[in-house]
């Protein structure tokens, strides 16, 4: 009983989030580069701007600077015990436009000593290709995935990453939350996914949404045959955002509503996992008179290169009602979510539900029969610094031992075969909904607040000692 004795424990980030030296290196803009703060008083949100514009705050140029960090980050991981660490590749560092044709050999330079470093302590690297880093240089030229050129692009910067990390990393994923677009068409989100520019509101939306996604779905599954063709060993998946879906209530229509909800937001798993855009999807493009540019060559490639594991992330659950106006049963986040009176919900209003956890395993198991590895799953909260500099931050352990407690009981009582757990984020970062410090995370506090003040410094949290003591005995004391 229990789970795999090489069970990856860890820790996850992105690394736009946390390295800063957004120019430094010879790092080209990307779209994070771009990206505003927002708020959780006022509710401002992330602006997008063009390009880098002066007396803007962007929080993501210096983030926590774990690219001067990095070693006394890791080093602190390692204390805690890490087995694995998922971090990105920044797309801008290895290719600065993102279109040249010969590497950036500062940024590979960078990599290989952030991953010789994680070896150094036992850890093993854990590596997105493109967590919401597209080049902005791409995003200018092409708008991104609408363009098929920009699937070249991706797929030569995977080359060099699994060229001249391979040897040293094997889990690989390809596109961090690919399906957060699916059901909600704004600007925010296809510009993290795919690099597309595109006004909230436009008619258009949706398409795009389609044929980006289409042409991301491609890049990954080249990405997959590339890699596999330079080492068969290496286990390459997908990152989906699990928000396990339940219907409002147990109306017939509300559970087809729910249905329809799983199937739009998780096509694209379908289509990574199974190598076809489900027959669904087909029918919805149809019905819209969507006109989606893609050929049977493009076909056989999804279905030649489907993913060894899926990875997800897991903050929420959601309840789906129907809305007696939606004669279809077509699914959209901002119209048909409701409120689940059954879960309580953090600072920031995101439901907290540990059971969703192990319900989103099941599901997974049931649909995919693929090894699975939650790749992110934590608490963004408000931390207090104690006069003596110690962090009583009792609710993230409350949090996380919830869902590990849940996650344990889908391996040991359902038989779900999961890889790992790296939890989000094991040191705080620049929150990647609203830009903002104080959404804290880590395990590891960082003296720098919303204004960009503080020394950045590291400490311990009372939670860091807490999951060492997990790590320790391989989840079973969680006490
Ligand atoms: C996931 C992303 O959506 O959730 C991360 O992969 C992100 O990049 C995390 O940071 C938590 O969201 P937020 O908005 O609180 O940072």
């Amino acid at each position: 009983m229990g789970l795999r004795k090489d069970f990856l424990w860890g820790g996850a980030l992105a690394a736009h989030q946390v390295e800063g030296g957004w120019d430094q290196g010879g790092k080209g803009m990307s779209v994070a580069d771009v990206m505003t703060a927002g708020d959780n008083v006022t509710h401002a949100p992330r602006r997008i701007t063009d390009g880098v514009l002066p007396g803007e705050n962007y929080p993501n140029h210096e983030a926590v600077d774990f690219y001067h960090h990095y070693k006394e980050d890791i080093a602190l991981f390692a204390e805690m015990g890490f087995r694995a660490l998922r971090t990105s590749i920044q797309w801008t560092r290895i290719f600065p436009e993102g279109d040249e044709t010969t590497p950036n050999e500062e940024g590979i330079a960078f990599y290989n000593d952030l991953i010789d470093t994680c070896l150094s302590h036992g850890i093993e690297p854990v590596i997105t290709l493109q967590h919401f880093e597209m080049p902005w240089g791409l995003v200018k030229k092409y708008n991104g995935f609408m363009d098929k050129h920009v699937i070249d692009y991706f797929c030569r910067f995977a080359s060099v990453c699994f060229e001249r990390f391979g040897d040293r990393v094997k889990y690989w994923m390809t596109i961090n939350e690919i399906n957060n677009q699916a059901a909600q068409p704004i600007a925010h989100h296809m510009l993290q996914e795919g690099g597309v520019l595109i006004q909230d509101g436009d008619p258009k939306a949706e398409e795009m949404m389609y044929q980006s996604a289409i042409n991301e779905l491609i890049a990954s599954a080249k990405a997959v045959q590339i890699g596999h063709a330079m080492n068969p060993d290496l286990m390459i998946g997908c990152m989906i955002a699990n928000e396990p879906l339940y219907g409002a209530t147990c109306k017939p229509e509300d559970m087809l509503e729910m249905e329809k909800a799983n199937q739009k937001r998780y096509w694209m798993l379908d289509v990574h996992a199974r190598g076809y855009v489900p027959a669904f999807v087909e029918k919805l493009w149809a019905r819209k008179g969507y006109q989606i540019d893609l050929s049977d060559a493009e076909r056989r490639v999804l279905a030649a290169g489907t993913v060894d594991y899926i990875g997800w992330s897991y903050y929420m659950s959601q309840a789906v009602a129907w809305r007696e106006a939606n004669t279809d049963f077509d699914f959209y986040e901002l119209e048909d979510i409701v409120d689940n009176p059954y879960v309580k919900k953090s600072d920031w209003g995101w439901p907290i539900d540990p059971l969703g956890i192990r319900y989103g395993l099941n599901w997974m198991e049931d649909r995919y029969h693929l090894p699975q590895f939650i790749v992110e799953n934590g608490l963004g909260a408000y931390d207090k610094v104690e006069p003596d500099g110690s962090i009583d931050d009792q609710y993230r352990i409350d949090y996380l031992r919830a869902h590990i407690a849940k996650m344990i009981e889908a391996v040991d009582e359902d038989g779900v075969d999961l890889l790992g757990y790296t939890m989000w984020a094991p040191i705080d970062i620049v929150s990647a909904s609203t830009g903002e410090m104080d959404k804290r995370y880590g395990f590891v506090y960082v003296n720098k607040n919303n204004a960009g003040e503080g020394d950045l410094s590291r400490s311990r949290k009372k939670s860091f000692y807490w999951y060492k003591k997990v790590i320790a005995t391989n989840g079973e004391d969680l006490a």
